[in-house]
């Protein structure tokens, strides 16, 4: 099969035809040949397909939340070609069976799967798993996310053998002690009496981790980072040699408690939605090129399980579907963020993470994706391919939009 896009913008600056033939980029620039299909895309922009090391796709245990299909199907709406999937399901990614499960069943799918193991067997903690043989069965990182790995001396024996297989060990940094409820710590939220989970929790939890991947010669990456106080001490330890990387999600990009209504139990998330400051300094660290990427934590809930009072509604933000053009209506459109900075934390930045290639170069498999920069939509529930609905965009007009794309060479997504 044969697939010209026609007339798009080449990282939306020049302008070039793009040949797809039998799933691999057979031509960029001026292509005259002919082709099964042509797509006329209109000035629209080529970009390489994103890439997303955090992602929750519930199987196997939750899939009247998310399954391996219907994930696959998000990232795909929302111009993915690679995920990896979190290991806290039921049962936890943590014996090389479980993950052969996924793996085979991952193999039909759209888009290309990774999978993160877990550090504790169960999850609990206490035992590490087998590292190695995960590793050999295709495990690209550990973690228990979702829960921090408190006994500091299994965390540092984790470290100690991650740094052995070379593979990073992602941490969930919320000290649990100071974690216990489920709002941002700040004079708004102490007026209503809410339960706070700490900006202190994460700087703390940040702190021992990188200083024990200090010792232990680990890759230690922080995921979903909210506080201003987590990046001063990752800064800290760069600045020490310590190979630490970590991610920022577009919620914790766009949304403060300053701005959001707190009694939406949409956006309780673990780490919480912090302040305006909190938000800025994540935004300026951005910007600066500190953040290593931008990661969705996509962490799909049914509709009962958020539809509750705050007190009992579940954690997590759905969000593969809107993440680009939400980040490209609030950082790109508003001049914050260049277009060509955006593709890279999504796209480029994250696939060396995984160590996968996304380039739209000649002789490569196709995974890119083609975003309309110039369409506006008001986000609707029949717009999300996840089985959940805990979106935050939904009701929000977004400017910019995927309208196609291409993962493992062939056609993905098309509106
Ligand atoms: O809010 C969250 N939900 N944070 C996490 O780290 C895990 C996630 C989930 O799995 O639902």
């Amino acid at each position: 099969m044969r697939y010209l896009l026609k007339g798009g913008l080449l990282y939306g600056e020049s302008p070039a035809d793009v040949l797809i033939e039998d799933g691999r980029i057979v031509k960029v620039g001026d292509v005259s040949e002919g082709a099964d299909e042509v797509i006329d895309l209109k000035g629209a922009y080529v970009l390489p397909a994103l890439v997303d090391p955090h992602v929750h796709a519930r199987e196997p245990g939750q899939e009247y939340k998310e399954d391996l299909h219907s994930v696959s199907q998000a990232a795909a709406v929302g111009g993915y070609a690679h995920i990896a999937v979190m290991p806290n399901t039921s049962p936890p990614v943590d014996r090389p069976e479980v993950l052969r499960g996924l793996k085979a069943k991952a193999e039909t799918l759209p888009v290309r799967m990774h999978f993160v193991a877990a550090i504790t067997k169960g999850r609990e903690g206490k035992e590490l798993v087998e590292m190695g043989l995960l590793k050999e069965e295709g495990a690209v990182a550990f973690s228990d996310d979702g829960s921090w790995v408190s006994n500091p001396a299994v965390m540092f024996n984790a470290l100690l053998y991650a740094s052995h297989l070379g593979l990073p060990v992602i941490t969930h940094a919320e000290v649990p002690e100071l974690s216990k409820g489920f709002a941002h710590y700040d004079p708004i939220n102490l007026k209503y009496g809410m339960k706070f989970r700490m900006p202190l929790a994460e700087e703390l939890a940040v702190y021992r981790d990188v200083r024990m991947a200090e010792i232990t010669g680990a890759h230690i990456h922080i995921a979903h980072v909210s506080a201003k106080e987590s990046l001063e001490v990752i800064g800290t330890f760069r600045e020490r040699g310590v190979r630490v990387t970590v991610e920022v999600t577009p919620h914790h990009l766009l949304f403060s408690t300053e701005k959001i209504p707190f009694y939406d139990p949409v956006f309780r998330v673990n780490p919480p939605i912090r302040s305006e400051e909190d938000r800025r300094a994540l935004v300026e660290a951005l910007k600066a090129g500190f953040i290593d990427f931008v990661a969705t934590d996509h962490a799909p809930h049914a509709p009962y399980e958020k539809e509750a009072p705050l007190t009992d509604a579940l954690p997590g933000i759905e969000g593969l579907e809107t993440a680009f053009s939400a980040l490209y209506t609030h950082l790109v459109e508003t001049g914050e963020v260049s277009l060509k900075d955006l593709v890279s934390l999504m796209s480029g930045r994250p696939a060396r993470f995984l160590g996968v290639s996304v380039a739209i170069e000649e002789g490569r498999e196709a995974n890119l994706f083609v975003f309309d920069p110039k369409a506006e939509w008001r986000v609707k529930e029949e717009d999300l391919a996840s089985k959940s609905r805990n979106n935050p965009f939904l009701g929000e007009v977004l400017r910019g939009r995927v309208i196609l794309t291409f993962a493992k060479g062939s056609l993905a997504h098309r509106r």
